[in-house]
This record gives C-alpha cells, structure tokens and sequence, in this order.
C-alpha cells in the first residue's frame, strides 16, 4: 500500500531591494543574510527593485551598473535561481501598471503622512518628484502582485508595508478577494549593526566617514583597518553594555557572523585587550565576507550569464504577477 504523503504548501516570502550601490556589513547581517536562509522554508521571490531607484536623481551608467551589481550580488549572497524567483521589478511590467491602479485607492493624506517622504523630501528639497511622493504605491504593487504571506522589513520600511496592507484591505473591500494582506516578517536573528566612528548611529553606506561603514565587497585588508580603527572606550573590558556603544556593537557583530553568544564573546576576550579583540572582530567579518565576494566576482564579468538569469526570473515574475492584475483589472471593470 502506497503511503499518503500531504504536502503542505510553503509559505511565499518577497522582497526586493533598491540598486543603489553595494550594501554594508549592516544590511547583510540585518536582512540580506535571511534571504538566503529562508530559502529552506519559504518559496521566495527577490526582485532589485530598479524602478524605486530614480526617486532620486541617477546617472544612467551608474545605475545600469548598479543594477547589474545588485542582481549578481543577489546571486552571491546565496540566492538560488533554481529554488526561488529573482528578477529586475522593471522587467515586469505589471509593477508600475498595478501602481496606477492602486495609486488611485490611495489618499494624499495617507502618503502624506509617509515618515520616510518627510525625511527624504527635506534632504532632496530641489527635486521633491511625484514619484517620491507615490513611492509606498509602487512598493504595494511590488508586494500584491505576488500574494505574499510574509514581507520582511526592517524598521525604516514597517510604515510602507502598513500602507501595502491598508491598500489592499481597501481594495478588498470594494471588489471581494483580490489581494493577499500580508505580514511583516520579523527575522529571528538580526542584528541592528551601527557605525564603527560613531555607534549611536546607524551604519550606513551613505556616511561621509568612510572608516564608519564596512561595504560587503570591501577587501580583507581594507574590512580589517575599519575594525582596527572602530570607536571603543577606554574601560578595556569586552563586555555587553548600554554605556559601552562602541564595544557592545561590536560583540553584536561577532556574535551574528560567528554564531557565537554575546556571555561566549565575553568569555574568549576575557582579560584579553581591544586590540586583539577588535582584529579578531575584523578577521571574522573578513572570512564571513569572503565566499560572497569570490562569488560576486565570478559572476559579475558573466554578463550572458546573468541575462539568462533575469530573464528567465522575470518570466516567472510575470506569470505570476500578471494574474493578479488582471483580476484587479477585471473587478475595476476593465475590457480585458
Ligand atoms: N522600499 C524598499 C527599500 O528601500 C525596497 C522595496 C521596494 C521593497 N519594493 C519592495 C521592500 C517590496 C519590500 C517589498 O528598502
């Protein structure tokens, strides 16, 4: 007698990520290094969101690089084009077709309210663009189009994806089960890397302060001299502290890319001085950095290579998304 296997489909996760530029050390150990553990649980769609990108002003060869970058570096980081979906948004057309549709079930007072608009319109106060404004409706069709349970965000995007969700309930709503309302994934592990000049920050890969950040392509000698040079205090201790920024970021760091805990990380450097502590901080990120950057290497002059792979990822993007957006175009009532 043959035995009833029940399979339960997997969960779909999405996400995408902007073009602009190679991420830090922060962004991996934040959120990029889930993409690739999900994988094993979830069926994951990876879009490099290219459409986002030109909020602000792009030069055209910098961001077709960019984009090229981003897609390899997705690869890189462990991505498996046979296991999941990853594609470029604007090879899917049905990202900014949906956006229209949607951007008119949303309120100008709701975007209004967008704390990221608010920050970004300050700082680009010479080009405050619609599409800045109408951003969180393109990020909403990223996310519909592809009915997913779970979308994770980090701190900076928990607004964006509340509209996404508002959007969609709207829109249900009106015409019956269109979209999916999905939840904000919130990673087991994650860390909340800061700057290694001044660790009441954030990193960031747009600090003036080259030292503060480590890029996820920097080379060994250049990850280890950041370290070397990371803000300390003068107590001499490792050891986990609210008033100890500096070597608390840190433990953080070396316990997220060696898997060790922040008692065993104070434990090994027990006794043991900053210096020695902060090279072996350094030489750990270096040899977690490493296989992503050989990897990125590998396939980044691969141009014929990486081509098959977006388009066939956008194929599959496609069929998906299309679905979805002829249902909502029929409900409006759309001749289709
Ligand atoms: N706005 C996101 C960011 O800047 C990127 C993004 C675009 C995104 N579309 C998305 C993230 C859909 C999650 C889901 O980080």
């Amino acid at each position: 007698m043959s035995e009833i296997i029940e399979v339960t489909p997997k969960k779909r996760v999405l996400s995408c990520i902007q073009p602009t530029g190679i991420p830090t050390l922060g962004n991996y150990l934040g959120a990029l290094k889930n993409w690739k553990n999900m994988q094993d649980e979830f069926e994951c769609i990876y879009a490099v969101a290219d459409l986002h990108a030109i909020t602000v002003r792009q030069e055209p060869a910098a961001l077709r690089k960019n984009i090229y970058s981003m897609f390899a570096l997705l690869l890189a980081l462990g991505i498996d084009p046979e296991k999941s979906i990853m594609f470029i948004q604007s090879h899917v057309p049905e990202h900014a077709q949906l956006s229209w549709l949607l951007s008119c079930y949303t309120q100008f007072g709701e975007l209004s309210r967008m704390t990221q608009f608010k920050d970004k319109s300050a700082k680009h106060a010479d080009n405050v663009n619609a599409g800045l404004f109408t951003y969180p409706v393109l990020m909403a069709a990223d996310i519909l189009l592809y009915k997913p349970d779970f979308v994770p965000v980090g701190a900076d995007q928990k607004q964006h994806l509340e509209i996404a969700r508002d959007i969609a309930c709207r829109f249900n709503g009106i015409y019956g089960d269109v979209f999916t309302v999905p939840e904000a994934y919130i990673p087991k592990i994650g860390a909340r890397v800061m700057s290694l000049q001044d660790p009441t920050k954030k990193m960031s890969k747009s600090d003036e302060n080259l030292n503060s950040f480590v890029g996820m392509l920097d080379s060994r000698d250049d990850i280890i001299r950041k370290f070397k040079r990371a803000v300390t205090d003068s107590e001499a201790c490792v050891r986990l502290s609210e008033d100890k920024p500096g070597v608390s970021n840190l433990i953080g760091i070396y316990s997220a890319v060696t898997g060790k805990t922040a008692e065993e990380v104070e434990r090994e450097f027990d006794g043991k001085g900053y210096g020695e502590f902060k090279l072996a901080v350094g030489e750990a990120v270096a040899d977690a950095l490493n296989p992503i950057k050989e990897k990125y290497d590998s396939v980044i002059s691969d141009k014929a290579y990486l081509e098959q792979l977006y388009k066939t990822g956008a194929e599959n993007a496609e069929r998906i998304a299309r679905k979805t957006y002829f249902k909502a175009m029929k409900k409006v009532g759309y001749v289709l």
